[in-house]
């Protein structure tokens, strides 16, 4: 049977949902495999979305918006090019990047919009179905979607995103400017920061365990896996479940 994947297209309003119903009433051909939604802006759509998507099953991810400088609302665009660099990178940690694209569309550009759903489409279909539809591996794969989907719902890794035109140009409250290296360092580091943590909350959900047992099974250094309980307790995450002869043992104490 041949493959037709399922794809969800975020559309903007003022151009990108232009751009296609342009497409539609010049009857320009195009693959019918996007499911469109429109949104007022592509920096509407939410990291969540994307994660969501992939874990109800979504083959690809689309999203396009107006061209840079001709957002409706002046910078949604290159807040979406921020928050999909975020996205991208979460995904390339579970090898899952390769499914979604940000692109810009004008409501002029009937043509682009159906060479972009054409391109997109049979990029999609070379790679095959979503892996969440492999049984054998699907509940590998949920998980480590819904790891990215608990990083990427960071309000302190989403401020650090939103900063990174500010930081890496006119610098921070010190007025150093980050080298945009180093900036991709310290993003990078938070992302699989959080992919951590989210594993350490999943390995303590039902049973409190030490943070040796804790390390031992997801392969981290302990006092790595100490910072983070340290971390997670700070948020009010984790407590301390029991301590047998001194050794505590640590458990999830919230839905994460
Ligand atoms: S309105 Fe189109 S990207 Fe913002």
């Amino acid at each position: 049977m041949v493959f037709e994947p399922k794809i969800l297209g975020f559309l903007c309003n003022w151009c990108s949902y232009a751009g296609a119903d342009l497409a539609g009433v010049s009857r320009i051909q195009y693959p019918t495999n996007v499911r469109v939604i429109r949104v007022m802006c592509s920096g509407r759509v939410d990291p969540v979305f994307i994660a969501e998507a992939f874990i109800n099953g979504i083959d690809g991810v689309l999203v396009l918006g107006c061209h840079l400088g001709d957002c409706h609302y002046i910078s949604g665009n290159y807040e979406a090019e921020l928050k999909m660099k975020m996205v991208s990178k979460s995904l390339s940690m579970i090898n899952f990047s390769d499914r979604v694209r940000l692109d810009w569309v004008s409501a002029a550009e009937g043509n682009r919009f159906a060479q972009i759903v054409t391109d997109f489409t049979e990029h999609i279909r070379t790679l095959g179905p979503s892996p969440v539809k492999n049984k054998k591996i699907k509940k590998r794969i949920i998980d480590n979607l819904n790891a990215v989907k608990f990083a990427i719902s960071d309000s302190r890794l989403r401020a650090l995103v939103s900063r990174q035109r500010e930081l890496t140009t006119e610098g921070n409250v010190y007025g150093e400017i980050i080298p945009t290296e180093e900036f991709e360092e310290i993003l990078n580091n938070a992302i699989k920061n959080e992919i951590i943590r989210h594993e350490i909350l999943e390995k303590i959900k039902n049973k409190g365990k030490s943070v040796l047992d804790i390390a031992k099974e997801i392969e981290v250094e302990p006092h790595k896996v100490l910072q983070h309980i340290v971390t997670l307790r700070a948020r009010g995450l984790v407590d301390v479940d029991q301590i047998n002869e001194e050794i505590p043992t640590f458990i999830s104490i919230k839905e994460a």
